[in-house]
């Protein structure tokens, strides 16, 4: 049993905290927003992610998962400090470090004995270097410490069992005997363990990402080339799928990524290279045809609608991606934006992302249901692939729509279906006009 701290109680953080806790150890998690502490406390989590409420309530039970406002109290008898705190984009696209200092700041002033700080931030490559003078700079103790990236590869949605089966384990360190010690902590999950330094550690996460990203937009692009040329994405990404040196995942055309991490990390990356007098021309192109997924959709609205003044489109599904109520960069925000734009009137509907989209979203009428969107509806647009969303009543839809017309954004129904169904239907990248 270790004594880890964890600094900040979003998606990383509180995943991180509490597996680390129900593999046995005994978790800190600090955060400096009193009321979310205070909710933790009562099992009441910040975010909606599957399976996670439970076991937090488990180890808090259990006394090996503890919250706290406190760095004091966090750090004490902490061995391992792990930073999770935010990186959200700057106004270039460059991540914004001041959380990081923050903590990097706090965690200085408190320590007393030596510690292990292991960054789980997505941070700039040379972030932990950095870290590292900060702690040396603001350090009250002459204490020794030692700087470990160990980046996250958890998805919203899937975070717990993304933590407890790891593809692999990163740690980077200038400190090797540092970074073994971390790796003591994954021991149990048995997964490969890849040991490098500080910035080949960071340079990992962004490259992960910005690599998946660009899967995205590449099947985005050949969905494009399909519309033109009537041929089948869904098929044509099935039939690459099974090439090993291909694989089958993360080729789902559709209006683009969305979340909190693909569109902040490829900007961020392509903003790190610019400045290093790099052309980061691929991660331009995954960006700009990101974008254009969500204004091409409008299109097919405009070539089925004509104007879309004044004309009613129910929108299902809000959150950037299915099981989970996060709406950072959700599609779905920018689609809503141009239709609202051209004098469109927006009803929606998500299973679980509502609150937060109200918070977003000026205008648009919430429903309470998918069956509520499309009454009186002249066009139905699916954003999140949410699985109730596959099992309508489309006959019932059909009846209570005023024009059956659906712009499937996710690709979720089989287009011969729906023409029998009596739908005029546009998936992405399905045949010719589709
Ligand atoms: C992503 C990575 O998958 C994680 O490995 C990483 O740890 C995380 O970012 C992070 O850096 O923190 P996440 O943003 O939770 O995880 O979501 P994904 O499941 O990767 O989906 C991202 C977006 O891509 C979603 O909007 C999804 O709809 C879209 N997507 C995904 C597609 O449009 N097509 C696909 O084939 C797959």
């Amino acid at each position: 049993m270790k004594k880890i701290c964890v600094i900040g109680a979003g998606y990383v953080g509180l995943t991180t905290g509490t597996c680390f806790a129900d593999l046995g150890n005994l978790v800190t998690i600090v955060d400096i927003d009193e009321r979310k502490v205070e909710n933790l406390r009562q099992g009441i989590l910040p975010i909606y992610e599957p399976g996670l409420e439970e076991i937090v309530r488990r180890n808090a039970q259990s006394g090996r998962l503890r919250f706290t406002t406190s760095y004091a109290e966090g750090v004490r008898d902490a061995e391992f400090v792990f930073i999770a705190v935010g990186t959200p984009s700057g106004t270039e696209g460059e991540a914004d470090l001041r959380y990081v200092r923050q903590a990097a700041e706090a965690i200085a002033e408190v320590m007393d004995h030596p510690i292990i700080i292991v960054n789980k931030s997505t941070v700039p490559i040379g972030t932990g270097d950095w870290v590292a003078d900060i702690v040396n700079k603001h350090k009250k103790n002459d204490v020794p410490f030692a700087v470990v990236s160990n980046p996250e590869f958890l998805r919203e949605g899937s975070a717990v069992y993304d933590f407890m089966n790891p593809d692999r384990v990163v740690l980077g360190s200038l400190n090797r005997e540092a970074a073994e010690q971390v790796a003591q902590l994954y021991l149990s999950l048995r997964a490969p363990i890849v040991i490098t330094d500080l910035r080949t550690a960071e340079m990992i996460k962004y490259a992960s990402n910005a690599f998946l990203a660009n899967r995205i937009s590449f099947i985005n692009e050949i969905a494009s080339i399909c519309e033109a040329l009537g041929a089948d994405v869904k098929e044509v990404a099935a039939g690459m799928g099974y090439d090993k040196r291909i694989g089958s995942a993360f080729l789902d055309a559709g209006i683009g990524f969305g979340g909190s991490c693909f569109p902040k990390d490829v900007k961020a990356l392509a903003h790190m290279a610019a400045i290093h007098g790099c052309h980061p021309q691929l991660l331009r192109a995954v960006l700009e045809i990101n974008r254009d997924q969500r204004r091409r959709l409008v299109q097919k609205l405009r070539d089925i609608l004509g104007s879309l003044d004044e004309q009613v489109i129910g929108v299902l599904g809000l959150a950037f991606k299915p099981n989970t109520d996060d709406m950072r960069e959700a599609p779905a925000v920018e689609i809503i934006h141009l239709l609202q734009n051209e004098g469109a009137i927006i009803r929606a509907y998500d299973p679980v992302a509502m609150n937060n989209a109200k918070a977003m979203l000026d205008g648009v009428t919430f429903c309470e249901n998918a069956y509520e969107v499309a009454q009186g509806a002249d066009a139905l647009v699916i954003c999140t692939e949410w699985n109730e969303f596959k099992h309508l009543d489309l006959k019932w839809i059909k009846e209570a729509m005023r024009r059956p017309i659906i712009v499937d954004g996710r690709n979720i129904y089989d287009p011969e279906t729906m023409r029998q169904l009596g739908f005029l239907y546009r998936g992405v990248g399905r045949g010719y006009g589709v």
